[in-house]
């Protein structure tokens, strides 16, 4: 038997990353990011990183074979057994099926889906604005979330910086090639009727108390 598994989803931008370290500290689950997986491998200059750089500058999905194989190993690791906090993963309808299938032999399940919504003209702004601490990918925004020090990250001393993927053009990219499969990974959950959609243009605080109750709801937890 597996701990809890909790799906967070969003848009490029929604506020996974700011909500899946708030809720991962608080719950006691281990914070897993696709994303961030992909963007150490790209910093080591691994093969993976290699092969994942291309995908991620165009703002289309890694393929399916490479991210399934990177996310499997991660959940190998000893601190997944304590429930995990999927943050980027799953992104289409082949790995939330992947996924599911993985999850069933183990005997446990997804047993919740918060689903971040947030409307697309606040996406493009939370993006061209953020900055992230090299360290931790800690997010911090020019306007409505300043570091208490220009370019330091509150948590942990690193520098900020700036995605590539988050140039305008990018950012159109990933928004218009990925938000079509997000619609399909939603309508994956809600079937399976453990989607809990928040409202993610809510402050930051308002959101993390949804995310909770929904949390709270599905599995017990409490943050
Ligand atoms: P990934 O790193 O997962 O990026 P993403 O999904 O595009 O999402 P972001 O990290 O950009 O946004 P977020 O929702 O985490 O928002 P954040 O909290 O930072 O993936 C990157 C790439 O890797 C993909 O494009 C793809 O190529 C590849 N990849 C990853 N996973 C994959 C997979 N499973 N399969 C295939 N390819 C994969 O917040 C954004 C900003 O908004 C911040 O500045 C923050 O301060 C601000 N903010 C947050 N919340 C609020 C709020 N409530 N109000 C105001 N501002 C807020
Ligand atoms: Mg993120």
């Amino acid at each position: 038997m597996i701990g809890n598994v909790v799906v967070l989803l969003g848009a490029p931008g929604a506020g996974k990353g700011t909500q899946a370290q708030i809720l991962s500290e608080r719950l006691g689950l281990a914070h897993v990011a696709t994303g961030d997986l992909f963007r150490a491998a790209v910093r080591d200059g691994t093969p993976l990183g290699l092969t994942a750089k291309g995908y991620m500058d165009r703002g289309e999905l890694v393929p399916d074979s490479v991210t399934i194989d990177m996310l499997f190993e991660r959940l190998a690791r000893p601190d997944a057994a304590k429930g995990i906090l999927l943050d980027g993963f799953p992104r289409n309808t082949a790995q939330a099926e992947v996924l599911d299938k993985a999850l069933a032999e183990r005997g446990g399940k997804v047993d919740v889906a918060p689903y971040i919504e947030v409307p697309e003209a606040d996406l493009v702004a939370r993006l061209g604005g953020r900055w992230i601490c090299r360290a931790q990918g800690h997010p911090y925004h020019e306007q409505t979330k300043k570091p208490l020090v220009p370019g330091v990250c509150d948590v942990d001393g690193s520098e900020l910086y700036q995605r590539t993927d988050d140039q305008p053009a990018t950012v159109q990219a990933r928004l218009r090639q990925q938000l079509g499969a997000l619609d399909q990974v939603v309508g994956h959950y809600r079937g399976h009727e453990v989607l809990a959609t928040v409202d993610g243009s809510q402050p930051i605080d308002r959101v993390t108390d949804g995310l909770l109750a929904a949390i709270a709801a599905a599995t017990g937890r409490q943050g």
